[in-house]
């Protein structure tokens, strides 16, 4: 199995987290997205540990909340002692909503608009992630006017190719997010926040991309970002303590998939990164990370009602599902390979090769291609594993197909954590 909260029960059905999923499929209807809370909580503390052991007191990690936000993971991402990255005001609402600590969450984007400013400081935001100048004089005038000093870190784009696809590779120079460090702009971006009596600056933050398997990579990218640290302390005479590494390591979708050992990636990323600070003559600053996918992904599956199953003989085969990229556009957008079974009879030999594709009105509906399965009957149980994340966070109301419910499964039994959307929850805003 993929993972080791996939497991066959005694009934021969596939179990998640210690449940029937057919059961499950059967209790909550379909399509389902099911959590793993176990899996959730280890992965969190996974990280965590890994901080402790390795980096100083003020050092730990974030969950990276567009992987998979709604108000029950914030609750366990503080009952965890996790800090939280959010991007925008609905983010922010979700994790108060939720009683998440504010002062623990770090608000990213390369543009936040004036209201989300306004709003995430009237909460009791820890700090803002700058982007850019223009964001960074709002958030100065914001300050003024309620009379705070503002914790921020500056956004730096270290230059670095990750070698994940384009779409998620964020760090190079001509990125939308952050300040180039090679053009000079983050030195400028550096002096001038320093001029502003209402920016508290603690550090600077870089992200690369996500989905990373690159064994140096956060090595690199800590080696540019700590002398940027240095020449700061040089030129400007300021030493500033906290620097934000981004996102986490990527995640095995598929066998072939590479599977990252991170406690042991951590320490190697740590003890290099003391190195280099013993080198430039400076205290290794306060470390942070932001994990999303590696927090939620493999706590995640989705189970779907099989329906038309369609053999275009001499072609091509088709199962069809009562979802689809309504609830994963991750094959629709980047090719995204998955891991595909029969719930129902998860060990049968595969005697039908097919593409597993949603109920949408348009053929880039797939969810998986040339995928291997037992020949399902209509109203069998199919599982899509590794979905919890990027999922939930990016499904849409195409086709007016409502999004689906998502429960937690613990060794105990389950519960809903959000609620299937109905058909009045589809209009509910229009007039
Ligand atoms: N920090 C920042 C500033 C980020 O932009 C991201 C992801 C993360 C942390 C979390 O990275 P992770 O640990 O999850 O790799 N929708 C795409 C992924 C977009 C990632 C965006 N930023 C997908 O489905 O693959």
């Amino acid at each position: 199995m993929l993972s080791s909260n996939l497991t066959v029960g005694e009934n021969g059905h596939l179990y998640f987290g210690g449940q029937d999923t057919v059961e499950l499929a059967r209790q909550y209807g379909t399509p389902l997205y099911v959590m793993d809370e176990v899996r959730i909580r280890e992965n969190m503390r996974m990280y965590r540990r890994a901080f402790e052991e390795n980096f100083g007191p003020g050092s730990g990690p974030l969950y990276a909340s567009k992987a998979n936000s709604f108000k029950r993971i914030y609750e366990i991402a503080a009952e965890e002692g996790m800090g939280a990255d959010v991007v925008s005001g609905g983010e922010i609402y979700t994790a108060l909503q939720a009683g998440f600590p504010l002062e623990h969450a770090y608000f990213h984007s390369n543009n936040k608009t004036d209201w989300e400013i306004a709003f995430a400081m009237d909460h009791g935001i820890g700090y803002f992630v700058v982007d850019n100048r223009e964001e960074l004089d709002v958030i100065q005038e914001t300050a003024l006017r309620k009379g705070i000093r503002q914790k921020i870190l500056l956004r730096l784009t270290p230059g670095i190719d990750p070698h994940t696809y384009e779409a998620v590779a964020t760090g190079k120079v001509d990125s939308k997010f952050g300040t180039a460090i090679e053009t000079g702009q983050a030195r400028e971006m550096a002096a001038y926040t320093l001029g502003l009596s209402g920016i508290d600056l603690r550090g600077f933050h870089c992200h690369v991309g996500s989905q990373v398997f690159g064994e140096d990579v956060y090595e690199r990218a800590s080696d540019i970002m700590l002398e940027f640290m240095a020449q700061c302390r040089a030129e400007f005479g300021v030493t500033l303590d906290q620097l934000d590494m981004g996102g986490g390591y990527g995640v095995r979708y598929v066998d072939s998939d590479g599977q990252v050992d991170i406690p042991a990636a951590i320490a190697r990323v740590a003890a290099h990164m003391k190195a280099k600070c013993a080198a430039l003559g400076m205290e290794l600053p306060k470390i942070s990370m932001e994990p999303g996918r590696s927090i939620v992904a493999d706590a995640g599956l989705t189970l779907y009602t099989v329906g038309t199953v369609k053999k275009i003989t001499g072609y091509k085969n088709y199962v069809s599902v009562d979802g689809g990229m309504t609830d994963n556009p991750r094959y629709a957008l980047y090719g995204s390979a998955y891991t595909v079974c029969l719930a129902t009879r998860p060990e049968d030999p595969c005697d039908l090769a097919c593409d597993v594709v949603g109920r949408c009105c348009e053929s880039g509906d797939i969810i998986q291609p040339g995928v291997q399965l037992p020949e399902p009957h209509r109203g069998e149980i199919l599982a899509v594993c590794t979905t919890g994340a990027y999922n939930y966070s990016m499904a849409s109301n195409y086709n007016r197909v409502p999004r689906p419910a998502m429960v937690m499964v613990t060794p105990e039994g389950s519960y809903l954590a959000v609620r299937r959307e109905s058909l009045e929850d589809l209009v509910r805003n229009d007039l």
